[in-house]
């Protein structure tokens, strides 16, 4: 057990990432909130990691409304008694060049994506520094934290966006215990990317990386495992991309 008695709230928990981040912490012993905008399938998620013996509920939430935001944060304290663990998962992905992103597209993306991301962060971290400790993961991308991609304009610069804010709230909140680090995975096999790409385009998109596969998302799990555990105890402000080599080769 790597997070004992520890208490997270894990967005974009229904699915893909965020669902194996959700149970992974679970197996490692922490009580687990599960937020989602995807009520059935989230529940769904909490109601099968309990099925397995450890601590989960779920909320339904969209991390862009504040005043959800600020409920789900208070929910969660308030039924595990402690929040100590924020693993900002929830994210959207649309593709297109500047000239094909209606500004009501770039708005949602940008919104859900990366202000998203604040307002979960701005939500925990007076209860975090209260308690002088705590740890914030973000989900950033090899695209937007180390270069960009073509014809995802909106994404690459949400990504890029919480790469930045990463870092800002690290060196902002260090000196109060709270350690805030990104995930940047390369081409994850989730729902996100199924629905993005045809079976046979997500093959040979594999197979132009180092590895040639599509990483799982518990290999993710692991790295948000490491950092929101004491083994990371010194880290913070980290990229740490989990993506099969792909970003060795740029
Ligand atoms: N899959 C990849 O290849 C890959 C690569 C790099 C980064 N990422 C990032 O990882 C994160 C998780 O992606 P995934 O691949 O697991 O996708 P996914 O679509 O499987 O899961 C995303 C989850 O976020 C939830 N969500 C969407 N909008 C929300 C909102 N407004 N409020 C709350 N929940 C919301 C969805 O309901 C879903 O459950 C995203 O930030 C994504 O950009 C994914």
């Amino acid at each position: 057990m790597r997070l004992p008695s520890q208490v997270a709230l894990v967005t974009g928990a229904a699915s893909g990432i965020g669902l194996a981040v959700a149970r992974r912490f679970a197996a490692e012993g922490a009580s687990v909130m599960l937020a989602d905008a995807s009520e059935e399938a989230g529940a769904d998620a909490a109601w099968q990691i309990r099925a397995d013996g450890n601590h989960a509920q779920f909320a339904h939430l969209d991390v862009s409304q504040p005043d959800q935001v600020t409920q789900v944060v208070e929910q969660t304290i308030g039924t595990f008694g402690d929040l100590h663990i924020l693993f900002n998962g929830a994210g959207i992905l649309t593709y297109g060049t500047v000239l094909e992103t209606t500004v009501e597209a770039w708005q949602r993306l940008i919104a859900v994506n990366l202000t998203g991301t604040f307002l979960c962060s701005r939500a925990v971290l007076p209860h975090m520094i209260a308690r002088g400790r705590g740890a914030i993961i973000n989900v950033s991308s090899t695209t937007g934290s180390h270069d960009a991609c073509a014809h995802a304009a909106a994404y690459v610069s949400s990504k890029g966006g919480v790469t930045l804010l990463t870092r800002s709230m690290a060196i902002d909140f260090a000196k109060q215990g709270i350690r805030v680090n990104a995930i940047c995975p390369g081409p994850t096999d989730t729902p996100m990317l199924r629905k993005a790409l045809t079976p046979a385009e997500l093959e040979a998109f594999a197979k132009t990386y180092p590895m040639g596969r599509l990483g799982r998302s518990d290999e993710i799990a692991a790295a948000a495992l490491f950092l929101a555990s004491e083994d990371a105890s010194f880290v913070t402000g980290e990229m740490l991309h989990v993506d099969g080599g792909q970003t060795a080769e740029v």
